[in-house]
């Protein structure tokens, strides 16, 4: 077994270097690769943080060069780089490089190892998924991984908070940008592994999901975990249909960090706000809001927290503090 991790983590090093090699000396790499990265602002240094390179637009660029260095193909299958397909017919077994003709980006452990790719097309197209991930195997868990921890802990340990995105290239922009206490959740909601994983550096997670529906939706799912584990949760919404890369590009790094401060909400108030705004003037709606609210309070671990969103919540919702009190203990004799 651990044989087998450490020759996977061999395998996906030596990808990760020809994927680099790929950008940085091909003809197509340069031309292709190198020119979308110059377009979305990339500097050298970034690319080279965040080992950034590209797949050849054939179908086993990687499966050749690697079978020649003598890497096996069961490994390379193993490691998520080769894709094999039966025959038709009982026809021979094909095989070929899963990444090709994408932009990639490699996926490190908290201790700084490649354990996955993902991989993103250069120009929308509605046939092939715009990024393109790893599959699981044994050395990469997609829910407890966040991208950016390895180049981010550093940075989460001295500002004693953690900046938490949705995709790979808001790490990016931000970290070139001076900002790089940043990871990002891949576009999965948020879970109980990749929680712990910040705590173990900072108790602050301020979320930037992007400025869209769905982007609002996938921060307020995660909330109830989040506060369980006993982090504290804020939250800075940009402008409709801004990430925070597109925001930080538009605006500049100083501007950028001053829209953070100025922006910065908890929130369990944030989450208040939004309920109650869909609610409008219905009773009933309203109550409700009430013991969803005080349901999330009740899931923070420290009771002098607890009393605090209490008595602000109180305020927010126009209702007496011992109400929501009362509703929080009936919820808690209810789960016993
Ligand atoms: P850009 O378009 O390159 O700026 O990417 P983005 O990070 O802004 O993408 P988006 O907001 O659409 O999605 C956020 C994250 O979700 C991405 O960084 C990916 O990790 C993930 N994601 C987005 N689209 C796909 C997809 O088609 N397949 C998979 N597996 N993941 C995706
Ligand atoms: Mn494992
Ligand atoms: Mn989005
Ligand atoms: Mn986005
Ligand atoms: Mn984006």
């Amino acid at each position: 077994r651990q044989n087998e991790r450490e020759s996977l983590f061999i395998v996906l090093n030596f990808a990760k270097t020809f994927f680099q090699d790929t950008l940085l000396t091909s003809e197509e790499g340069q031309s292709i690769g190198l020119s979308y990265f110059r377009e979305r602002g990339f500097s050298n240094p970034t690319i080279e943080a965040f080992d950034l390179g590209y797949s050849f637009d054939q179908w086993d660029a990687l499966l050749k060069e690697a079978t020649q260095r003598g890497y096996n193909r069961e490994l390379l299958e193993k490691a998520g780089l080769v894709i094999s397909k039966e025959g038709t017919d009982g026809g021979a077994q094909k095989l070929f490089d899963r990444f090709r003709g994408r932009v990639m980006f490699p996926i490190h452990n908290v201790s700084g190892r490649v354990i996955a790719f993902g991989a993103r097309i250069l120009k929308a197209d509605k046939n092939q998924p715009k990024y393109l991930n790893s599959p699981e195997t044994e050395v990469y868990h997609k829910s407890q991984v966040l991208y950016g921890i390895f180049q981010a802990k550093q940075a989460i340990r001295q500002e004693n908070v953690c900046f938490l995105t949705e995709g790979y290239t808001d790490v990016i922009s931000l970290h070139q940008a001076g900002i790089k206490n940043v990871v990002a959740s891949s576009g999965t909601s948020l879970t109980i592994e990749q929680i712990r994983l910040i705590s173990r550096f900072t108790p602050n997670v301020t979320i930037l999901y992007d400025g869209d529906a769905a982007g609002i939706k996938a921060a307020l799912r995660g909330l109830d975990m989040v506060l369980e584990e006993g982090l504290n949760v804020s939250i800075v919404t940009f402008p409709n249909g801004e990430d925070p890369d597109s925001y930080v590009r538009q605006v500049g790094a100083e501007s950028f960090k001053t829209y953070i401060r100025e922006n910065t909400h908890d929130f369990i108030r944030f989450k208040t706000d939004m309920l109650l705004r869909d609610a409008g003037d219905n009773p009933f709606k309203r109550a409700e809001v009430i013991s969803e609210i005080v349901s999330s309070i009740t899931r923070i671990p420290d009771p002098l927290q607890r009393q605090v969103f209490f008595r602000t919540t109180a305020q927010q919702l126009h209702v007496d503090e011992q109400t929501l009190i009362s509703e929080s203990n009936r919820l808690v004799r209810k789960q016993q």
